[in-house]
């Protein structure tokens, strides 16, 4: 059997089973992701996989069928608030049954699934199915054995099989941007990380797997592609040509779809950044000129401790090398503060390499011990006070950086794709190359449009702009 059912005595009245799409019964999904890119990729297609069953998305979980919660284990907060998200929602099936509404299935799925299984069943009873990132494809059938069954259903295994070549629904999009996995899971265990237990080892999707679903995207829509993998940069799928492809080359053929106008990848291992990555920067207009390349801490003890594979000394002439392919490039990184043993000789190396490097976006972040992980044994935790101070002084560091950034964006012209509305009326937000947020006043006509944009004004975290006067911008004045 593909997945185990666990028996429980409670019967679950869930309906369920593959009926044919033309004579199925509308029914909702709510689903509710936390974590990184890849979780929101699952999502859309856990919605994706369950549409031929007759399920559309809704954006309460008050009236749904089916209710998935997509986690993130990477730290304590994270996962934390799993339980108590799943108590609410449980509260609100409740609910729905006193008011005479059929009973929901409540899922739970992603990385805390896959940590905590089993364990997850019996500490939230009221859970109907727990899979892990690697089982969804199996969704269908799960649904159907626990309407036939009742009980708990559980499905956490990492399957011989891979989901991407089960997953023969086709890829829809709401909006102009979209994320493709290409590559999953990772073997460089950094010694905080979770990531390898939850994610499974490093592999990565044939390239003719990936522009089939590259290719869809572009037809549903997709101006921007960002290619996703913990470890997207370790790419090496294989090619139609019986050949192994890295991740340059996956971006100069999704470059080549002509309807793509953008294509991004995240997440960068400094270490396995090749020449040909950065000369993709430099020969393919398309790839955005900029790269989130985390270096999570300036000192080369800690690193070393980290288990990065590389030290401050690399990192800067790699962000030498990468800056000097474009003039326009800029990076942006991940910092955790507070790691074992890191002094405040430590932690002020970190704060020299934001101030030398310039990184213009980050995402920093106290060291949170993860069950199971190697950094949670070490001794010399450092004190939760001392961590947040660090963390405050490095925030106000990187806040600076990207004020700077920011405001040197003034007077400059930049393709901007919008994606949003503002938060008055007659104003859309758009991303601009380096991800800012950018304000303009537009009509609704440039909703998924990519217009070039003079930038007024700089902010914390946003840009003022007026689109330039040019023919193609005419039909989107306000
Ligand atoms: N694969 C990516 C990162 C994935 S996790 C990479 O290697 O860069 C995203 C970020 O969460 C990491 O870059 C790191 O800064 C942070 N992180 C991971 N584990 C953590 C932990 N135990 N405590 C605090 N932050 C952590
Ligand atoms: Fe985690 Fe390190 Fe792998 Fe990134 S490279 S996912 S931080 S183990
Ligand atoms: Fe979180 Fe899993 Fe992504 S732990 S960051 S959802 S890979």
């Amino acid at each position: 059997m593909a997945f185990r059912l666990i028996a429980t005595t409670k019967t679950s009245k869930t309906e369920g089973g593959h009926t044919p799409p033309n004579n199925t019964l509308v029914k909702k999904l709510y689903i509710k992701t936390y974590g990184c890119q890849m979780n929101v990729y699952d999502s859309e297609r856990m919605a994706e996989v369950l549409s031929p069953l007759g399920f559309v998305v809704t954006d309460t979980p008050a009236d749904a069928d089916m209710v998935i919660l997509n986690t993130c284990h990477i730290r304590e907060r994270a996962a934390e608030k799993v339980y108590s998200e799943i108590g609410r929602l449980n509260k609100i099936r409740e609910k729905k049954i006193e008011n005479g509404g059929a009973r929901s299935i409540l899922a739970v799925t992603g990385c805390v699934a896959q940590a905590e299984g089993e364990q997850m069943l019996s500490r939230a009873p009221h859970l109907d199915m727990v899979f892990g990132p690697q089982t969804y494809h199996r969704l269908p059938q799960m649904i159907a054995e626990a309407a036939r069954k009742g009980g708990q259903v559980l499905d956490t295994e990492f399957p011989v099989e891979s989901k991407f070549d089960l997953l023969d629904v086709p890829r829809t999009l709401d909006g102009a941007s979209a994320f493709l996995t290409v590559q999953e899971g990772c073997d460089k265990f950094c010694t905080y990380c979770v990531v390898p237990y939850t994610r499974g080892a490093e592999s990565s999707r044939p390239v003719n797997s990936i522009m089939a679903e590259a290719n869809e995207l572009a037809t549903a829509g997709a101006k921007e592609i960002t290619l996703v993998g913990q470890n997207v940069n370790a790419y090496h799928g294989i090619g139609a040509d019986g050949e192994v492809h890295g991740l340059a080359s996956l971006i100069k053929a999704v470059a080549d779809i002509d309807t793509v106008k953008r294509v991004r990848y995240i997440t960068s291992y400094p270490a396995e950044v090749d020449d040909d990555l950065i000369a993709a920067h430099r020969d393919i207009e398309k790839l955005m000129p900029y790269l989130h390349l985390p270096i999570q801490s300036g000192s080369d003890k800690i690193l070393k401790a980290m288990n990065r594979r590389h030290n401050a000394a690399q990192y800067r002439a790699l962000a030498e090398k990468i800056m000097a392919t474009r003039p326009d490039m800029a990076l942006s990184s991940d910092f955790i503060v507070g790691f074992p043993g890191e002094t405040e000789r430590d932690f002020e190396d970190t704060c020299d390499i934001v101030r030398d490097v310039g990184f213009v976006q980050s995402y920093s972040f106290v060291f949170s011990p993860r069950p199971g992980t190697p950094a949670a044994m070490m001794e010399e935790q450092i004190d939760e006070r001392v961590k947040s101070e660090r963390l405050a002084r490095l925030q106000k560091l990187l806040n600076e950086n990207t004020l700077r950034f920011n405001e040197q964006s003034i007077g400059k012209t930049m393709e901007v794709l919008f994606d949003r509305r503002g938060k008055k009326p007659g104003q859309l937000v758009g991303r601009s190359p380096y991800m800012q947020a950018v304000v303009v006043e537009a009509n609704d006509e440039l909703m998924n449009q990519i217009a070039s944009v003079k930038i007024t004004n700089g902010y914390d975290n946003s840009l003022l702009g007026e689109l330039t006067a040019n023919k193609n911008n005419e039909r989107f004045c306000a």
